[in-house]
């Protein structure tokens, strides 16, 4: 018996901001970040959008046909959460109707937290094969209007049930780990926007691969030539040329930069587009192969490798399913994507501090309607979020 993935869907905000807007602004040839670091557009969140709608569209996206009365653990991985108490998976379970016998409560570990929460559900679903497991990993990007980071910023969903009836991908238990405590990037809790040392945040990305890809090795005797394809955490999707390249080099793999390139391509397209996702973003990738491959995966064993700033980083891996194109969701992702309205500078910075504009006095406030699917977040009454269901 094995335990993997069932369905996957991702969601991310109607609205982006096209790089070049941003060269305009900070005076950088766009090529920098087109080429350079590798991204074409952000997804940026409206007012009446954060983690708890983007989560809730993307869940509903991804419980579409599945029989919900066998879930009983909703793990919601985020680094952008809106209560320091309550889980943001408990708003996302009433707008969507979840049953209420399970367990919901949120993870955090910066960008690493979806894929710990996988570790833990896949061994689970052994013990209890006839339950299923939810995990959605949202989170908005923000690093700062004029930051290095901000061009890397982005806003997105992804929601996985996970059970033991893996139409799409199994996953083996076997892993290899790294934990190491730097300051490569965090977020005090009185802060919104992220701090960042993003070359050395690269360095440490890399050292957490080499140490977890070790270990993944000593345990199972996988060489690399076992992969097919590879999918990483992508803050911004030349990260991937980095630490694929240097991993082929590590692992002595003979393959010219044509080979190694097509290893990691098709899991980039979604994040050129949307931006980082933080804790969705190992999942966005995998969406992104998955759904853009033009190659039968089937059979074929992928490598993921999930880093987390502060650190850690987990290699992992897993087998695509037979039949598995049947129980995508590409034709829903790439609407998604293609429907979104650009923005110009001057909208995406009103959208981008509507934030620092909430009441924090318990005063009423209604967010002004926008685009936000299905779920909106509509306003502030004595310190509750408020949400509603639009169609
Ligand atoms: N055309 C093509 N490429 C260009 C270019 C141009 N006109 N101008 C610059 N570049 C290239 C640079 O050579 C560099 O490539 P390299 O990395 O292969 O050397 C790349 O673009 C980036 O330029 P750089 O000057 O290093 O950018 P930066 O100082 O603005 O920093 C990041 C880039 C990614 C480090 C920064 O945006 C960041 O910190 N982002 C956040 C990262 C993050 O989220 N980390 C934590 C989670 S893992």
């Amino acid at each position: 018996m094995q335990a993997g993935i069932e369905s996957i869907s991702i969601y991310t905000s109607q609205y982006y901001l096209d790089l070049k807007a941003l060269a305009n602004q900070s005076g950088e040839d766009p090529n920098k970040y087109y080429i350079g670091i590798g991204q074409q557009r952000m997804s940026v969140p409206p007012p009446d959008e954060d983690v708890v709608t983007l989560a809730a569209n993307a869940t509903a996206q991804a419980l579409q046909g599945i029989d919900t009365t066998a879930l009983d653990t909703f793990l919601f991985a985020t680094e952008t959460g809106i209560d320091q108490s309550k889980a943001a998976g408990i708003y996302v379970h009433e707008l969507v109707r979840l049953p209420k016998n399970m367990r919901v409560f949120e993870l955090k570990q910066a960008c690493y937290s979806g894929a710990g929460g996988l570790s833990m559900a896949v061994p689970y679903l052994l013990h209890h094969p006839d339950r299923k497991v939810l995990i959605v990993a949202a989170d908005v990007a923000r690093y700062g209007i004029g930051s290095i980071g901000e061009p890397t910023q982005g806003a997105g969903a992804v929601a996985m049930v996970l059970s033991t009836n893996p139409t799409i991908m199994t996953f083996d238990l076997e892993s290899g780990l790294y934990t190491n405590d730097v300051m490569d990037f965090w977020r005090p809790n009185y802060a919104d926007e992220a701090l960042v040392d993003g070359k050395y945040s690269i360095k440490m990305y890399i050292t957490a691969l080499r140490e977890a890809w070790q270990q993944y090795t000593g345990i199972t005797g996988r060489p690399f030539g076992d992969f097919h394809r590879f999918v990483y955490h992508l803050p911004f999707t030349k990260m991937a040329d980095k630490a694929h390249q240097f991993l082929v080099r590590h692992a002595n793999a003979e393959l010219n930069q044509e080979e190694w390139q097509r290893q990691i391509d098709d899991a980039a397209i979604y994040q050129r587009f949307i931006g980082n996702t933080y804790a969705g973003s190992v999942f966005v990738a995998l969406t992104s192969l998955l759904d853009n491959s033009q190659e039968d995966l089937a059979g074929k064993r992928i490598g993921l490798f999930s880093y987390g700033s502060g650190s850690v980083g987990e290699f992992f891996s897993g087998i695509v399913q037979q039949g598995y194109k049947a129980y995508l969701k590409k034709a829903l992702h790439h609407e998604i994507i293609a429907g979104r309205a650009e923005l110009d500078y001057e909208t995406y910075r009103e959208f981008y501090t509507f934030k620092s504009r909430l009441p924090t006095d318990g005063a009423v406030m209604q967010t002004p309607k926008y685009n936000a699917g299905r779920y909106r977040f509509a306003g502030l009454a004595d310190h509750k979020r408020l949400y509603e269901v639009v169609v």
